[in-house]
């Protein structure tokens, strides 16, 4: 395969190559791609202006470095086994041929509907082969895509299409989940109160479950798509349009929608997917994620299609009917390459072992992990379990912002280290960081993680706001993109992840800002105000806590809990929901009223000696109330 580091020396020369000769490393696979035109510049833009862009001046569509040269070059390969939520519904198969068609058809249903360069297009979708087929679709015509979780309240769907102004939302009936329904279509109808900007709804039927259709506003897409053309020519897209936002917490307000872009986007999913998976043309690859986080739009939507990979896509969840449910269709379809998240290991891992034990898995040949720093006994497990320690790991580092993996082994070019994400890939430039922003050269090393120069994957803004993607990622470490993590570099110079140094947690591999939940907790009528963290958990490795002060001292926190989390599902979803809640009198604040939550974790933690100094404090005496509180 073209420019793909094959071994550790070539992984060497490809390094020193983009960081030395990085125009023209980029330029050769650049012209890997089909074009409308050639562009004028590789890079422009720093980390001091902001205005970084990749490829400028050229012009293509991703859809036909996906889907059109594929559907050329080898029509019937088989681009998508779709696996359904049950087990007994037959699978679907989409050749590269057939896919093609199908996106062309939702094209042209999102181009009827009104659907033009630059608009944009919200799911709200479960993992139907509709999804995939949407965002491509959105893509092909040069409109943007923003996909919205299913797990998301209506809420939170509604602040996502307002922010980005979205025309048209595509949602189902409902969605299987496991033995679960949840009903999309219902949920989106709640949200669309609030949402002046939509003018049309297209819903998939998928379960035939009973929903309601405003009439003048919602269609039904299956009957659309079944009379549509099969025929649509690709958009003429700059390198640097938007491709689609995505949104993400973040430590300070409401989520932020990352914009990625056309080409520079289209490059990092591409060659990140060919370094790090190393797939040779019969392999079967299966990203677990769903493709409403970043990991299933590079690793599902783009990366493996880019290639020219065959993937399976799947529906439901890892339990359901039982805990094999993962092992089985790895069986059933061959898998070679198989992607997923700790918190699912380890989900699994606490089950009957039987159900990894019954299947044969000798298909496999590569494991990958994303989405929080794995810990040993899963990594363990899973290389022991799963892979029949025959199986390179791949524990891949990145972000919502990065459009792509940044730091993980090659599998079998680079060495593999158990809870490492191990090194950079060729185009990334880390630098660790002391609190004063210094830069801690040599190794061994432990600070703040940072990226030291563009890379073609990177976000370019925070849609709508410029100003706030500068704050909340150049402003920390002037001229540096800050990621929010801490890591340590060994010896080798091989990183291990920490986790987020900001106010960030991460439950379940999905990342919520506790600013945002605090402002949810704080319309609770009985709580006057609060502050959450992360506590850690044995499966979702962090889970949420509220140490709230109510209006009466005499509230009891057991009771409080459910009401709290029923609005944290109304607010943002149930994966917002608290684990506790502790009833203090007061918070711990610095004298400009922010909430010192590093205090706050150190007492959860009955870390009573690690709580730094607390003198600066407004209101220093609360500490040992705060502590009593915990201790009831
Ligand atoms: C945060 C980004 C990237 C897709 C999924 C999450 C954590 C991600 C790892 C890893 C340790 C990891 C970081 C990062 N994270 N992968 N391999 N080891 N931590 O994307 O929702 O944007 O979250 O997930 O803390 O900052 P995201």
């Amino acid at each position: 395969m073209k420019f793909r580091a094959e071994s550790i020396n070539q992984y060497n020369e490809f390094y020193t190559e983009s960081m030395e000769q990085t125009e023209s490393y980029w330029a050769k696979r650049a012209e890997t791609f089909e074009w409308f035109k050639q562009w004028d510049e590789v890079v422009s833009g720093n980390f001091n202006d902001l205005n970084v862009k990749w490829f400028d001046g050229g012009q293509t569509n991703i859809t036909i470095n996906a889907l059109d040269r594929h559907a050329k070059n080898t029509p019937d390969k088989l681009a998508i086994i779709w696996e359904s939520n049950d087990p007994n519904e037959e699978e679907i198969y989409f050749t590269y041929s057939q896919l093609l068609k199908k996106v062309n058809q939702f094209s042209n249903v999102l181009k009827n509907q009104g659907v033009r360069k630059g608009d944009r297009v919200c799911f709200y979708m479960s993992m139907v082969p509709e999804l995939l087929i949407g965002v491509l679709a959105t893509a092909r015509i040069g409109a943007v895509h923003s996909v919205v979780f299913g797990g998301f309240s209506a809420k939170a769907l509604a602040g996502r299409i307002n922010d980005c102004d979205a025309k048209i939302v595509i949602t189902n009936d409902e969605a299987y989940r496991g033995d679960k329904i949840i009903p999309l279509k219902n949920i989106t109808d709640n949200a669309l109160e609030d949402t002046p900007c939509v003018k049309t709804v297209l819903c998939l039927e998928r379960t035939k479950g009973k929903v309601s259709m405003q009439a003048g506003r919602d269609q039904w897409l299956n009957e659309l798509l079944a009379n549509a053309s099969t025929e649509c020519e690709p958009e003429v897209m700059n390198s640097e349009d938007p491709l689609f936002i995505l949104y993400t917490s973040g430590s300070t307000g409401q989520p932020k929608g990352l914009q990625h872009t056309t080409a520079g986007y289209m490059m990092w999913a591409s060659e990140t997917y060919k370094n790090v998976f190393q797939t040779d043309d019969d392999d079967i690859f299966w990203c677990s994620a769903d493709i409403g986080w970043i990991t299933g739009h590079s690793y599902i939507s783009y990366g493996p299609l880019l290639n020219g990979s065959t993937q399976v896509m799947f529906e439901g969840v890892p339990t359901w009917p039982d805990a094999g449910r993962f092992w089985k269709t790895i069986d059933k379809y061959k898998v070679t390459h198989f992607y997923t998240a700790p918190t699912a290991i380890r989900a699994l891992e606490a089950c009957e072992a039987k159900f990894v034990e019954e299947a044969n898995l000798s298909s496999l040949k590569v494991l990958g992990t994303v989405g929080e720093p794995i810990n040993e006994e899963a990594w363990n497990w899973y290389n022991e379990k799963v892979g029949k320690k025959n199986c390179p790991i791949v524990d891949t580092w990145w972000q919502t912002e990065t459009g792509g993996i940044m730091v993980s082994t090659l599998a079998g070019v680079t060495p593999v280290i158990p809870c490492h994400a191990t090194l950079p890939l060729p185009g990334v430039e880390l630098m660790l960081v002391d609190t004063d922003g210094k830069e801690i050269s040599g190794n061994p090393a432990e600070g703040n993680l940072c990226v030291k120069r563009p890379w073609p994957g990177i976000a370019r803004t925070i849609y709508g706001d410029h100003e706030r993607y500068r704050q909340t990622y150049f402003s920390t470490y002037p001229g540096y993109y800050f990621t929010g993590d801490g890591a340590k570099r060994d010896e080798n110079g091989n990183y291990r992840i920490t986790g987020r140094v900001d106010d960030v947690v991460n439950v379940a591999g999905h990342r919520i800002g506790t600013a945002e939940v605090e402002d949810a907790v704080n319309e609770h009528k009985e709580i006057v105000e609060s502050a959450v963290i992360g506590i850690p958990h044995d499966i979702k490795g962090e889970t949420l806590m509220a140490f709230a002060i109510p209006f009466k001292q005499s509230a009891n926190a057991k009771e409080l809990l459910p009401t709290v989390n029923t609005l944290l599902v109304d607010h943002i979803g149930p994966i917002a929901k608290l684990e506790k809640i502790v009833i203090v009198p007061g918070l711990p604040k610095t004298r400009s009223g922010k909430i010192m939550r590093r205090v706050l974790r150190k007492i959860a933690a009955n870390e009573l000696d690690k709580l730094g100094d607390t003198s600066t404090l407004l209101n220093p005496e609360i500490v040992d109330e705060i502590i009593a509180a915990m201790k009831k």
